[in-house]
């Protein structure tokens, strides 16, 4: 059985004041919390978090990392010293990273490798642009991100690896898949990841983000393929994150 994965994507919001403000405002609403709660802050939020949160069983997560050890890389962060903040999961290749940053599937493959390596968990996102989807390529798309991201996986850490299918078109938008859509593609992701890794894959979760709200969670949470949320703006009020980590199905 799969445990569920509830994680909070702040982007680029919350100065440190404001994210323990946010710690504070959640822990004293102490929701019930079902299966694995995560948080992913901007880096700079990490430390201050990480201290509000310690006992919490709330966990940290980041939002980016680079694929290499250390060295002359100006601006970039290091597995390392993810790990020495007590970070557990990252994500790579969220769609504004690919869109934004230019990040290609070759560089998120090498993140994810890196990952593995130092026994970070990925959180790999996926997804196809409304372009993509209406003309009927999102299956196509998803298929071929899968197999670029996951090229020489270390098939003993797939345990730790966790999909998120975000749809660009529903990101920021209000525009949710229906749970049924987002069902559907998540079904095709957990085939896609079978014919590569046989009855491995039954433990790798996938997660769907994309205008995910309190209102939303429920239903999405209730599919047999969705193994959680990775949750954008309502992640960053802790009575809306409350009521997220508190679905019912
Ligand atoms: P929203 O929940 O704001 O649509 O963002 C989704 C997302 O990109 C999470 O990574």
């Amino acid at each position: 059985m799969r445990q569920t994965l509830i994680a909070g994507n702040w982007k680029m919001n919350m100065t440190t004041a404001e994210a323990e403000n946010f710690a504070d405002e959640l822990l004293k609403l102490n929701p019930k919390k079902n299966g694995e709660v995560l948080i992913c802050p901007p880096f700079t939020d990490l430390y201050a978090l990480g201290k509000k949160l310690a006992g919490s069983g709330i966990k940290l997560g980041a939002q980016n990392v680079f694929a290499e050890d250390s060295g002359a890389y100006t601006g970039e962060i290091s597995p390392a010293m993810l790990l020495d903040l007590g970070v557990e999961y990252v994500i790579i290749g969220h769609s504004e990273r690919r869109q934004i940053f230019n990040e290609s599937n070759e560089l998120i493959n090498k993140k994810l490798l890196k990952l593995q390596e130092k026994n970070l968990k990925p959180i790999l996102c996926i997804g196809e642009t409304l372009e993509e989807r209406e003309a009927g390529r999102e299956y196509d798309l998803v298929k071929s991100q899968l197999s670029a991201c996951l090229k020489d996986v270390n098939a003993n850490k797939l345990k730790d690896l966790v999909i998120a299918y975000e749809p660009i078109w529903a990101i920021g938008t209000g525009r949710s898949a229906s749970a049924n859509d987002a069902e559907a593609i998540c079904k095709f992701i957990r085939q896609e990841l079978e014919k590569n890794f046989g009855d491995l894959a039954k433990e790798i979760r996938i997660l769907y983000g994309g205008s995910v709200k309190p209102a939303t969670i429920n239903d999405i949470i209730a599919k047999e393929n969705i193994d959680g949320a990775l949750v954008g703006g309502a992640s960053l009020k802790a009575a809306d994150f409350a009521k997220l980590v508190a679905y019912e199905v």
